[in-house]
C-alpha cells in the first residue's frame, strides 16, 4: 500500500488541518467541488476541511439512501446548518432499494451500494454542478481491509485500480486517508466539531445494509432500524467502541400471548477496540443483556429471539456483511 499512515503519536492536528486545506485549494484551483457528508466523523471532518478550503465553492450533499438510522438525515442537516454549512439533502431511497433488490451475497450488496452511490447518484450530481472533484472521508483502515481482500469498503476506489475520472466523471479527494479513526477524531475536534460528532461511534457507509443478513428490503430495514435505536439508547452509556443490531436471515419459532409466532432473530454486538482492526466483545452486565432482550422483543414487532455475539475479531468482523 503506497499510502503513508500518520500514527496518532506523530499527528499535529493544527498543522494537519493547515496542510490539508492548502492541498484541497491547490488541487481544486479556481474550480468547484462537492463533498459527500454521511454524518460520521470521517466525512464530517472532510466537510469542514473542504468548507475551510473552498467556502461557497463547495457543495455539501447528504444522500438519503433509505438505509440510515432513525432521524439521521434531518439531524445531520440541522447540525451542519448551525456550523454554517448548508447541506443539500438528496432523496435516493428508490435508487438504492432498486439496486439491492434480490441480492443476498454480502460483497454483491456492497458493490450495489458503491455503484449506486458513485454512478447513479453522484455521477449526475457532480456533472450538473460543474465540479470535477468529490471529497470523501476514506480512512486508513478502510483501505487496508479492502486491499487485503477482507471486505470491500464502499468508499475505496483508486486503491483498487478504479480510475474515477474515467468511470464516474470526477476525481476523488480523500484528505483523511492517512489517519485511523482515533486520528480523525482528534482532527475533527480541532476543527471545532461538537462532541456528538467527534466522539461518535463508527457507522459504516453502506449503513444498515451491513446489518441485514440476506435481502435488503424497506420492510427488513425498518426492523433493524428499530432494533438499532434500542441498542444505541441502551449501550450509549458504555464506553464501547461500537455497538449494533443485526437482523438474521432465518426465522425461528416463538410464542407470544399463548400463540405460535414464527419470528425474526436479532443479534446484538458490542465491541471493545481501538482501531477496528481487532475487537473483543464488551463484557456487558447480565442485567444490560436482559434489558436489551426485553426491549427488542417488546419494541420491535415480530422479533422473538435476541442473541449476543461473543466471538472476537478475528475471526468475526465488526459488521455482519
Ligand atoms: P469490519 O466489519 O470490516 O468493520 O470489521 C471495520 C470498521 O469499518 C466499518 N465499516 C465501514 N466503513 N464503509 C465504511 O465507511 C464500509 O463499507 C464499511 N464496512 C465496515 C465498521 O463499522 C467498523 O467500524
Amino acid at each position: 500500500m503506497d499510502i503513508q499512515e500518520i500514527a496518532l503519536t506523530r499527528l499535529k492536528p493544527k498543522a494537519f488541518i493547515r496542510e490539508q486545506v492548502e492541498s484541497i485549494r491547490r488541487t481544486v484551483g479556481d474550480g468547484t467541488a462537492v463533498v459527500a457528508l454521511s454524518g460520521g466523523v470521517d466525512s464530517a471532518a472532510v466537510t469542514m476541511l473542504g468548507h475551510l478550503a473552498l467556502g461557497p465553492r463547495l457543495t455539501t450533499y447528504f444522500v438519503e439512501n433509505g438505509i440510515m438510522r432513525a432521524g439521521e438525515p434531518r439531524a445531520i442537516v440541522s447540525l451542519f446548518k448551525r456550523l454554517g454549512v448548508r447541506v443539500e439533502l438528496v432523496d435516493a431511497k428508490a435508487q438504492f432499494f432498486d439496486a439491492l433488490a434480490g441480492l443476498t451475497d454480502p460483497e454483491q450488496k456492497r458493490e450495489a451500494v458503491t455503484q449506486t452511490f458513485y454512478k447513479t447518484v453522484f455521477g449526475p450530481l457532480v456533472r450538473e454542478s460543474g465540479a470535477r472533484f468529490l471529497l470523501q472521508g476514506t480512512n486508513y483502515t478502510d483501505v487496508e481491509e479492502t486491499v487485503a481482500g477482507i471486505k470491500r469498503q464502499h468508499n475505496v476506489l483508486t486503491q483498487l485500480g478504479i480510475d474515477t475520472e474515467k468511470v464516474y466523471g470526477y476525481q476523488v479527494l480523500e484528505p483523511v486517508i492517512q489517519l485511523r479513526k482515533t486520528g480523525v477524531r482528534v482532527v475533527a475536534r480541532a476543527l471545532g466539531l461538537p462532541r456528538s460528532i467527534y466522539a461518535r461511534p463508527p457507522f459504516p457507509g453502506p449503513a444498515l445494509a451491513t446489518r441485514i443478513i440476506g435481502e435488503v428490503t424497506p420492510e427488513r430495514v425498518e426492523i433493524v432500524r428499530a432494533a438499532t435505536k434500542i441498542v444505541e439508547s441502551v449501550l450509549s452509556k458504555t464506553r464501547a467502541f461500537q455497538y449494533l443490531a443485526i437482523l438474521h436471515g432465518d426465522r425461528v419459532t416463538g410464542i407470544r400471548k399463548g400463540k405460535r409466532e414464527f419470528g425474526y432473530q436479532v443479534e446484538v454486538r458490542c465491541w471493545d477496540s481501538t482501531d477496528a482492526v481487532t475487537g473483543r466483545p464488551t463484557r456487558l452486565a447480565w442485567s444490560t443483556l436482559e434489558t436489551l432482550a426485553r426491549r427488542i422483543t417488546t419494541g420491535v414487532p415480530g422479533v422473538v429471539s435476541v442473541t449476543y455475539n461473543i466471538a472476537r475479531k478475528p475471526p468475526s468482523t465488526i459488521e455482519a456483511v
